[in-house]
Formats: C-alpha cells, structure tokens, sequence
C-alpha cells in the first residue's frame, strides 16, 4: 500500500481563494438574481495588450510551418526573453544579470510554491503576516511548518504587519534560515521603502538568511523611493531570490508566464557546513522537472518590452491604479479605514467596529453583493480587515463603491 504523505493532511480542507469561489457559489445558486461584483482573487479584467496578441498570433504561425516550428524549448526559457527580461527590467536599473541567472517559467506561484524542493525539510521559516497563502502552505505540505495551533503554525516566524506599525514589518530577535518577503505586498497592498528593504538584507546578510523576495507587483509601483527589485540593495545577490511575473504586470493570469531570479553568488549550506550554489540546484531542479513555458507564450511576453508592448502594459496599470483610487477614495467617504492602493492594486479595509473578517465578508456578499477575501485567510494578523482588489472592470468599482456607501449608511 502506498503512503500519503502526511503533512498534506494537516492543511485546512481547500485553498483559500477555492473556499471563497464555493461560498460565492452557493450564494449565486440560492440568489440567482443577484448580480454579484468579484473583487475578491486578484484576478484581471482587462485583455492582453495588443502587441501581445500580435506577437502569439505570429508564434502560432510559426509554429504551423516545418522550418519555424519548434518542439521542446529550453527548459530555463529562450534567450529573447532572458534578453529582453535583463535589459529591460534590471539593465535600466543598474543590476547586472548573467542569463543563466534568469528562469522563466508559468508564473509566479510554481516557482514560489517549488522553490523548497532544494532546501532541508528543517530549516526555520519567517513570515511577514498577513501573506499570501501559498508560501505557509507549500511549506506544510514539506513538513516544515509544524501543526496548527490557533491559527499560527507552530515552526513558523510570523512577523506582524498591523496598522499599529504602518504594515512595516520588524526585525526578528532570532535568527531565520529562509524568509518571505513579497513587495508591493500581497494582500495589504503596502510597500517598504530602500531603507526599510536594506534592513532586511542587511540581516540576511549577517543572519546567513535566504529571502525568498516575491515582486510580482513591482510594476504598480508610483512612489521613486519603492525599489522594484531586491538587487537594488546592495548584497542582496548574496542572500535572495526574486519572483517575478507577467501575470498582473501585463494581464497574463490566463496565459501564465514569469520568471525566477537566483544569483550564482547565492549559496545555502549542507550541514556539514559546504556552501552550495543554489543556481545549480535551482536548474537541475527544474531540468528534472520542468520542460519550458510554451514557445508562444514566451514570445507574448517578449512582446511586452517593445515600445508599443510598453505603452500598452502602461495604459492597463495606469487604468487598474485610477480603479484603486476611486475605491480608496470610496472607501475613506464611507468612514471605513483603507491602507495600501497607492502602490499596489489591493485595498486593505479595516472592518467596522472590529467585525471579525469572514463576518465581513458574508455580510459584504450578502447584502451588498460584493465579494472580498477576508483578511485573516492571509494569516492570524489579517483578523478585522478585508482585502478588495482594483483588477475590476471599472463600472464594477464604481459600483461596488456605490453599495457599499449605500450598505454601510
Ligand atoms: C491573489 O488574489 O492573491 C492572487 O491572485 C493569487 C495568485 O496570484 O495566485
């Protein structure tokens, strides 16, 4: 008889954004009529830029003609995206990248979610809480989290991001082995700044910490002084890997395409103390693994650095970021507390009179036919604060502002 592996077990019943799609459907089944407005996952509304339209469609083409066509592609991704990915997105500010540095892949939360295959089932683990789910829960899956213990897992760091310290985290008074950081965050939609950000290097640097820096929504960001890239601080080649993605920056939630960063200088250690280089480990993973993201997809996400990709990528963030300034501005108008939004599409809504998340989130869906996630899905500190996301169509903002003005009067 074969085993199960265990630790799956200890995980709750479903994924959390699986959990709020059966709840909205069971409304939808026993509200028919209803017209509900989705601002609950983070997913977008706005198709794909035409550049990238353009440059599948020629892919597909190619791909139909015996001299063009291609079978199986690297499986690190092809050089015109590596190409295009270092120029464009680290090049221009000032980081320098070896190609065998970069590993594209299907987005993000693969490779977020993979990345522990090539660490030791026991090393510590630090969060910044709330977080986005799938970091704490790959890591139980591995058997590294621990049990389950009013809402905190027992062998995990959770470090707070609560409006009492502006959603700055605080460093730890212990060491951590491997640290998530996800900047412009997910879910409060906040930001650290150079400074803060070179605090955290600079303890990983000392601590011998690996950051597992996840920046798949650096393109929101406004502000000069928000870094965009963890290399921007110095050392951090020594201690991080990056996370990067096509999916919000150019629509790509469907299509599925990103990118992984790990530094050849990035070691972690065997215990008996040998530095090993985790690019190796990383591409012999992904080797094993992996057999490349589709040819077309990774010339659609090549398209998004020419000139006219570019402009077109700009006028959707730009039209996601007025969603978030009109539901901010909504938001604030009901007397309700909102963070984040200015440099991120999610909107953090405190709850009114300390209403307990999902309370929020039923009352929300069943009276005003608005869906969010509610904040404590995200971890123990998320408690009393709902999550909205600005990836509407923006009749549907405007409107889900319009309810719950109406909702909260
Ligand atoms: C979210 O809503 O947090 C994201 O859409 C989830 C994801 O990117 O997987």
């Amino acid at each position: 008889m074969a085993l199960v592996n265990e630790h799956y077990l200890k995980l709750p019943g479903s994924y959390l954004f699986s959990d709020i799609a059966k709840k909205v459907n069971t409304f939808k089944v026993t509200h028919p009529k209803q017209d509900v407005i989705r601002l609950g996952i983070g997913d977008v509304t706005q198709p794909l830029p035409d550049a990238v339209i353009k440059a599948m469609h020629k892919a597909v083409d190619e791909m139909a003609i015996k001299e063009t066509f291609r079978g199986y592609g690297p499986e690190q991704g092809y050089s015109f995206l590596i190409d295009a990915i270092i120029k464009n997105d680290f090049a221009n500010r000032g980081i320098y990248l070896d190609p065998s540095e970069v590993f594209i892949n299907d987005g993000a939360k693969s490779d977020t979610g993979n990345i522990g295959d090539i660490l030791r089932h026991d090393n510590s683990v630090g969060v910044t809480d709330p977080i986005y789910p799938v970091y704490i829960d790959s890591n139980v899956m591995a058997g590294r989290a621990g049990v389950l213990e009013d809402g905190k897992w027992s062998n995990i760091v959770y470090i707070p991001c609560l409006s009492e310290n502006d959603f700055v985290p605080q460093l730890p008074d212990r060491r951590i082995d491997i640290l998530y950081l996800c900047y412009p965050n997910n879910p409060t939609g906040t930001t650290l700044s150079k400074t803060e950000l070179k605090k955290w290097v600079n303890y990983a640097l000392e601590n011998d910490t690996l950051i597992l820096f996840d920046a798949a929504y650096e393109a929101y960001i406004q502000d000069p002084d928000v870094p965009h890239s963890i290399y921007e601080i110095k050392g951090a080649k020594k201690v991080a890997i990056e996370f990067r993605s096509f999916s919000k920056t150019a629509g790509f939630t469907g299509v599925r395409c990103g990118y992984t960063i790990v530094p050849k200088e990035l070691n972690a250690t065997t215990l008996t103390g040998e530095r090993i280089p985790l690019n190796k480990l990383w591409n012999r993973h992904q080797c094993t693994k992996f057999n490349g993201t589709s040819y077309i997809t990774q010339r659609a996400a090549e398209a998004v650095y020419s000139p006219e990709g570019k402009e077109q990528v700009k006028e959707i963030i730009n039209y996601y970021m007025t969603n978030a300034k009109i539901m901010k501005q909504g938001i604030e108008a009901t007397g309700l507390k909102v963070f984040g939004g200015d440099n991120a599409p999610y909107l953090w809504v405190k709850t009114p009179n300390g209403m307990p998340s999902w309370k929020f989130f039923e009352q929300l869906l069943y009276e005003a036919n608005v869906v969010g996630t509610p904040g404590v899905g995200f971890g123990p500190s998320g408690e009393g604060y709902l999550r909205l996301t600005a990836f509407g169509a923006r009749e549907d903002c405007v409107e889900a502002m319009r309810r719950l003005k109406n909702w909260i009067k």
